[in-house]
């Protein structure tokens, strides 16, 4: 099976299969190779903070002209996973390859390459269906590495289930579980999120904590609609997530804003995944905020300048550094941004730096160990 990851995450999705059960588990670049049953497939659905969607590869080959494409597709048996009159989307993405200048020409060659095998033994069709398909096929070709697989989790695993409310530049919640998970985060030690937004690494963090799965509170996965899903096992999958699932945390979790709006988006995030009573959140501006006691981290996705002029946006990141320097003694502070050069106005010296994308954005996650007496220094 094949796990997708956010570049910079792949070591610890590894981590989080070995966890799981998974067997045979290889890197690859935003990916993650492993093997494992039908509950390992299961499990990986519900469990994994740091994967995007998880694929059960069906056959690979080389392309090199668009005959090869309708010719692999064929060696799949369809009917072991579709109904003759069954309906799928095929989601095709390709890139590098002469034979087939877009994706659409490629996915249009696999449908028809399916239609024909199943009518040539049932006289029966499928069709294409956007909207509620049976299976998703998931169509990759690189160059001329070609592999045709199926997406067992449909919609992307970042959608939880609990984020409802539309806020300014909301992180990806398998990035934000990521960023924790490279911060250290597991619950032993407080963590704040002083610019919390809608609450993203506040909520991630305290699923984490009660080492409760991040897919508890969503209803439906595309292996639910296979010919060979076993709505027992899946059950039993799940209540043994939720047994493992602790109550209460061992150390406070909060998240602040200076924006009251995004506040309340953030309880509303919250009490959706019902945490509610465990993540705290508060309006506050950074400079106000006064940290848990004890040795925590703190993490900040600051704003990356868009909507600042470049003297504002200084001045927010000389704020985030002087906070850092003045209230979070003993703490592990981090930086998450896409402003580079902003990031040197916080006038700390960093012990760690991580590149990873948000999207199409490169950006560092900054790590600051603010012991006591940390200097503030000048970059040069
Ligand atoms: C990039 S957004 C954070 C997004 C968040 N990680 C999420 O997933 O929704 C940056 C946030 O910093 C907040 N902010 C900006 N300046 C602030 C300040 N001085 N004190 C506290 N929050 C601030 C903004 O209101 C905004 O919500």
């Amino acid at each position: 099976m094949v796990a997708k990851t956010i570049f910079g995450l792949e070591e610890i999705l590894a981590k989080e299969l070995a966890d799981l059960g998974a067997q045979n588990i290889r890197t690859a670049n935003r990916s993650v190779t492993f093997d494992g049953d039908k509950e390992i497939l299961y499990k990986a659905n519900l469990c994994l903070r740091t994967a995007g969607r998880v694929l059960v590869p069906l056959t690979t080959c080389k392309i090199l002209k668009p005959d090869d494409l309708y010719k692999a597709t064929r060696t799949v048996n369809w009917l072991d996973y579709l109904k003759a009159d069954g309906r799928m989307i095929i989601d095709s993405v390709v890139n590098f390859n002469k034979s087939f200048k877009n994706s659409m020409y490629a996915a249009q060659l696999t449908k028809d390459a399916i239609v024909d095998q199943i009518r040539a033994k049932t006289g029966k069709r499928p069709s294409i269906d956007n909207t509620k398909p049976d299976i998703r096929i998931n169509l990759h070709i690189n160059k001329t590495d070609c592999s045709i697989a199926l997406d067992s989790s449909g919609d992307p695993l970042n959608k939880r289930g609990y984020r409802t409310e539309r806020t300014l530049a909301p992180l990806n919640e398998c990035l934000a579980a990521g960023i924790l998970k490279l911060c250290c985060y597991d619950g032993s030690r407080p963590l704040i999120d002083p610019m919390c937004g809608s609450g993203t690494f506040a909520i991630e963090a305290a699923m984490i904590a009660l080492n409760r799965a991040p897919g508890l509170i969503r209803k439906n996965y595309a292996f639910m609609l296979w010919l060979d899903y076993e709505k027992g096992l899946y059950e039993k999958v799940k209540s043994d997530a939720e047994k493992k699932s602790h109550k209460s945390l061992r150390h406070p979790i909060i998240g602040s804003d200076r924006n009251k709006q995004v506040i309340e988006k953030a309880k509303t995030h919250a009490k959706r995944a019902g945490l509610q009573s465990i993540v705290k959140f508060e309006k506050m501006n950074i400079i106000d905020q006064i940290p848990p006691e004890g040795k925590g981290i703190a993490i900040c996705n600051a704003p990356y300048g868009e909507r600042l002029d470049e003297k504002e946006i200084e001045q927010l990141y000389t704020t985030i550094g002087d906070s850092f320097k003045h209230k979070y003694e003993g703490y592990d502070a981090y930086l998450f941004t896409g402003n580079l050069k902003a990031a040197k106005s916080v006038g700390l010296k960093t012990s760690q730096k991580i590149k990873l994308y948000n999207g199409q954005i490169e950006c560092r996650l900054f790590k600051y160990e603010m012991y006591r007496g940390s200097k503030k220094f000048k970059p040069e």
